[in-house]
């Protein structure tokens, strides 16, 4: 694939503010941590990389984890800031290589990586079509691709929309307050993944498998049930709903299409 068919997008620096700091969000949130790592093993069980990148991996959440499975793996990821924490957070891991880099435009040659991961940052690509390509061209022709999409067709949205008599946008949903809907506020978006299937196969691409992520999301839920039962259930619950896209988070297990 040529990489100069698609436009690129704008530099991806938005993480480099540092109200940002990306290391503080996940206090609080270790049903949903561990539901995406539930999410990732489902996945890529009995399988192993000779190199996984986890592009826009942010401070590298789920490099160690990645490093299970693959002989290499790339932290590639475009803000700086992020880099900085992850040279701290992954002080123990030195074989993890980190990389500045954004999801348009990889240094990796044609069909090199056997495992590219992008776990939430199609939320802040309204139009992943640049990326989406770019990935295709590094990914070997064998290789997986694993991606998270925020998911606005998740069941709560569905049934608002239900008894509303309205359909379920097929466009991404900026989530964002009015007020922050300004040009240096980071893009937040919400996808419909039946477009998303649309455009990765646009790109030459097809899921393989689906799961439905965090399930239980929910403050009242994380503050009434033990955390270990919450994550019993979530762990039921992935496959069994992956096909209704019930969670708010969906994962796809995508290869590259023959
Ligand atoms: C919400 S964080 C997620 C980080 C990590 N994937 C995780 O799940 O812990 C989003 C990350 O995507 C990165 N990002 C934003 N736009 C990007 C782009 N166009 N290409 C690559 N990464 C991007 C940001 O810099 C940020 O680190």
């Amino acid at each position: 694939m040529n990489k100069n068919t698609t436009t690129k997008h704008k530099k991806a620096d938005q993480y480099n503010d540092p109200k940002h700091n990306y290391l503080h969000y996940w206090e609080g949130r270790d049903y949903e941590n561990s539901a995406e790592v539930i999410a990732i093993k489902s996945f890529l069980k009995g399988k192993h990389f000779a190199h996984a990148v986890d592009i826009g991996g942010g401070y590298g959440r789920l490099c160690v984890l990645l490093s299970e499975y693959a002989d290499k793996v790339t932290l590639a990821e475009p803000s700086q800031q992020q880099l900085d924490i992850a040279k701290d957070f992954l002080q123990d891991y030195p074989q993890i290589e980190q990389k500045l880099m954004q999801a348009d435009d990889l240094q990796f040659a044609d069909k090199s990586v056997d495992l590219i991961m992008m776990i939430r940052v199609m939320h802040h690509l309204p139009d992943p079509a640049p990326e989406f390509a770019e990935i295709a061209r590094a990914l070997t022709d064998d290789g997986y691709f694993l991606l998270e999409i925020a998911n606005y067709a998740h069941g709560v949205n569905r049934l608002k929309h239900a008894l509303r008599g309205k359909r379920l946008p097929v466009e991404p949903v900026d989530i964002r307050s009015p007020e922050h809907r300004t040009d240096d506020e980071i893009a937040f978006v919400n996808h419909n993944p039946k477009t998303v299937i649309k455009q990765l196969a646009h790109a030459g691409m097809k899921v393989e498998r689906v799961l439905s992520v965090s399930n239980l999301r929910s403050p009242g839920l994380k503050k009434a049930l033990p955390e270990g039962v919450m994550l019993g259930v979530e762990k039921i619950l992935q496959p069994t709903l992956a096909r209704t896209y019930f969670g708010p988070s969906t994962f796809l297990l995508i290869r590259k299409a023959s």
